[in-house]
């Protein structure tokens, strides 16, 4: 039975292959192995629990899941629109009818929404010689193609305006393609930079235009990166077509997430991340392009050819600019402080609430305009999931913790829902929340993918062992590529994990492509990701979506109702001692003394193999140090530069948004050759790990002591 796992202390860096997905750029290999993984204390006779899991696997069922998603994907639903409120009544109404007690919970928000945009290359004498559509085509067979929002593409939290200047192409808009630019000797300042998609989140490519003194920026896809070099496109395939557009938000999101305005908060951005609302979202115009669009502004670009590194699969030269002609760029947005609707779900557990330790499960609703994929296919999960929490409280069952379901609303725009909302509970009923799972774009494909706190790996893997794959029978947990992802950001455990210490998962299935890493899927935040794209190219048969329902059911009951947390230290122990490794052989600094960090790392280690070891049975301050135990990794002060990410371990990359960077703190300041910042940044993390171990290692000596008292 693979009930158990090894996290390899070797480290594997993955910089290219995984770059720009919300799962991060640092994973781990997952192995069978020995006698050290704990099976969790069962309560009460096995028969029943397996009774109890039983329910949970032939509860979820494809026909509702497909139903649902339908509903969903019928209309567009951005965050703060009538039709986001009309689906938090259906997600309300439904879980209802299962039996649980569902409440829309309104939240107040910045949100911004799309007046009208122009787009137009100018010749030399200032005529127009190119006019960009801005539309995405109408698919005759996709029924929801031909909806009003195909003409609305646009950037959320870009300033509007009007800019008019020459051109210049900084492939995907990171340090190091400026640094190119500069090199080559061109000039940034005042221009419009065209970017493409991919490699880091779109909003760190207009903080770092903007840093360079851009006027505007226009973000294309280029089919090298989710299009026709990657596969056929929709709707004879599922990868980005010439005319689709990726919408989404261009907020700094590697600085803080949730509103930049903290509209619903009594403190301010200030105050909370360390940031002003206008150091968050930025203060130049720009917008989203399909190739379609983008290929006559390239095919005007001059200056020097670019390099291999830059180049996308257009039948173009690839060149840095300036373009010949001017580009003119308007842009009108009204930016509006509305309410979203995030809808919460208790299930309470029967610990008293001392001894509570709630599992929160959660996903968003809201999406740029149908979502089927993005997020609704988790949301169809996520009710497949209501409905069987609910077979199971009819049956009788209780949860020994509470059970939290959450539909966020906000997401896309920065996950404002999820952050609010955890802000506002993080003395409430988050003090104690042992796990937060997530689902986002939940199915998209049939390769399941999986990113998590180390130490909740190998619950997860029992769960994958109990379900199999629809297709070949084969049970999960031998299917899957055993990677487990470190959590970047870009989806809703961010606030969980980076802010509130709350160990975290996030699932999904996705598009079966090894060697493309880029995107899991290609109609991402475009038009086509609708019913139709999923039921063509995803899942037909809805078989995915109850597999993926089935892992959460046995995730979430695992949690909620073994007498021992399912947190697993000796893996977080195992993940320090290859972050370290990482982070330490990364940077070739040799004037860096990373071993009081190794130091702690080991004696983290042997800590938990002794605590997991030692079958004592002082169960609720056991408890308490398994669900706690990634609160340890907290900095209160946070990180330099960003102070809302008070996790020393992993944050999203400061100039990559989306992927994962393990010592984050230390890993900037190397990059940025502050050898004294690193230093200290070495000697605070150790001695923070060093507390962790002692803690866990205290927890057993006082645990002896009442033992032998007893
Ligand atoms: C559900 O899955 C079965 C195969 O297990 C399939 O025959 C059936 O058509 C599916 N139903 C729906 C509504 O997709
Ligand atoms: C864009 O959609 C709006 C709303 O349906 C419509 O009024 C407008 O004419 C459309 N514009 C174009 C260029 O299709
Ligand atoms: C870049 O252009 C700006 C605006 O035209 C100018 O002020 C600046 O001096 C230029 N920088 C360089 C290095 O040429
Ligand atoms: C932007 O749109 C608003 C709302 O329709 C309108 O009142 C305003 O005049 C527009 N601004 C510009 C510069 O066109
Ligand atoms: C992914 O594709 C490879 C190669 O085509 C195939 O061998 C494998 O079974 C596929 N895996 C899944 C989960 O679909
Ligand atoms: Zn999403």
């Amino acid at each position: 039975m693979a009930s158990s796992f090894r996290v390899f202390s070797v480290a594997c860096l993955c910089v290219s292959a995984i770059a720009c997905v919300p799962l991060g750029g640092f994973e781990f290999e997952l192995e069978p192995q020995g006698p050290q993984g704990p099976q969790p204390l069962l309560r009460g006779p096995d028969v029943t629990r397996q009774g109890w899991e039983q329910i949970l696997l032939d509860t979820p069922c494809n026909r509702t899941a497909r139903k649902n998603l339908r509903r969903y994907a019928s209309t567009a639903h951005m965050a703060g629109t009538a039709e986001d409120l009309e689906m938090a009544e259906f997600t309300r109404d439904k879980i209802r009818s299962y039996g649980l007690d569902a409440v829309i919970k309104p939240m107040d928000a910045l949100l911004q929404f799309p007046v009208s945009r122009s787009l137009d290359l100018l010749d030399a004498a200032g005529r127009v010689k190119f006019k960009a559509p801005l539309i995405e085509d109408e698919i005759s067979e996709d029924p929801t193609s031909g909806t009003q929002w195909r003409n609305m593409s646009f950037l959320a939290y870009a300033a509007s305006g009007l800019a008019t200047s020459q051109v210049v192409y900084a492939n995907y808009g990171r340090p190091e393609d400026f640094d190119v630019l500069e090199q080559q000797g061109i000039n940034v300042t005042g221009r419009i930079v065209l970017a493409r998609y991919g490699e880091c989140f779109r909003g760190l490519k207009v903080m770092n235009s903007q840093d360079r003194g851009a006027a505007a920026v226009l973000i294309y896809s280029d089919p090298a990166d989710d299009g026709y070099t990657v596969g056929k496109t929709y709707p004879d395939g599922p990868w980005r077509p010439a005319t689709s557009v990726q919408r989404g938000s261009v907020q700094f999101n590697s600085l803080c997430a949730g509103d930049p305005r903290r509209a619903a908060s009594k403190l301010s951005p200030e105050e909370i991340c360390g940031h002003a609302e206008d150091d968050l979202i930025p203060s130049i115009p720009a917008i989203p392009l399909s190739y379609h669009d983008a290929l006559p502004i390239l095919k005007d670009l001059g200056g020097p050819t670019a390099p291999a590194s830059f180049r996308g699969t257009l039948p173009v030269t690839y060149r840095l600019g300036p373009s010949e002609g001017k580009v003119r760029l308007f842009v009108n947005s009204t930016k509006v402080v509305s309410p979203i609707w995030n809808v919460i779900t208790t299930i309470p557990g029967s610990l008293s609430a001392a001894d509570d330790q709630p599992v929160v499960v959660g996903n968003h609703r809201d999406a740029w305009v149908f979502g089927a994929a993005d997020p609704n296919a988790g949301s169809s999960v996520m009710l497949e999931v209501a409905k069987s929490l609910g077979a199971l409280l009819k049956a009788g069952w209780r949860p020994q913790r509470t059970i939290i379901l959450a539909s966020w609303s906000g997401e896309e725009y920065g996950l404002l829902g999820s952050t609010g909302w955890a802000e506002s509970e993080a003395d409430g009923v988050l003090k104690r929340a042992s796990v937060y799972i997530n689902t986002d774009v939940g199915v998209s494909g049939t390769m399941f993918k999986a990113a998590a706190s180390p130490s909740v790996g190998r619950s997860l893997v029992r769960a994958l062992a109990k379900v199999n794959d629809p297709v070949t029978g084969e049970p999960m947990d031998k299917v899957w590529t055993g990677k487990l992802g470190t959590l970047g950001s870009g989806s809703d455990y961010t606030v969980f994990l980076d802010h509130l210490g709350i160990a975290s998962c996030d699932l999904s299935f996705a598009q079966n492509i090894t060697g493309f890493g880029a995107y899991p899927y290609g109609v991402y935040h475009s038009i086509y990701d609708s019913y139709t794209w999923i039921e063509k190219e995803a899942d037909p048969l809805f078989l995915y979506h109850v597999t993926l329902a089935k892992i959460i059911n046995l995730l979430v009951f695992d949690f909620a109702d073994s007498d021992q947390i399912p947190i697993n230290l000796a893996d977080t122990g195992k993940a320090l001692q290859s972050y370290v490794a990482a982070v330490r052989d990364s940077h070739h600094h040799a004037a860096v003394d990373f071993s009081p960090l190794m130091v702690a790392a080991n004696a983290y280690l042997n800590a938990a193999v002794a605590f997991h070891g030692s079958d004592a049975s002082a169960r609720s301050s056991r408890n308490d140090i398994l669900g706690t135990a990634e609160r340890s990794f907290l900095d209160k002060q946070g990180l330099p530069r960003r102070k809302w990410f008070k996790h020393i371990l992993q944050a999203p990359g400061f100039y990559l948004g989306y992927a994962a960077k393990v010592f984050p703190g230390i890993d900037d300041a190397l990059e940025n050759n502050d050898l004294e910042s690193a230093r200290d940044l070495i000697r605070k993390a150790a001695a923070l790990i060093q507390d962790a171990a002692a803690k866990i290692s205290g927890a057993l000596a006082s645990q002896s002591m009442l033992e032998t008292l007893q």
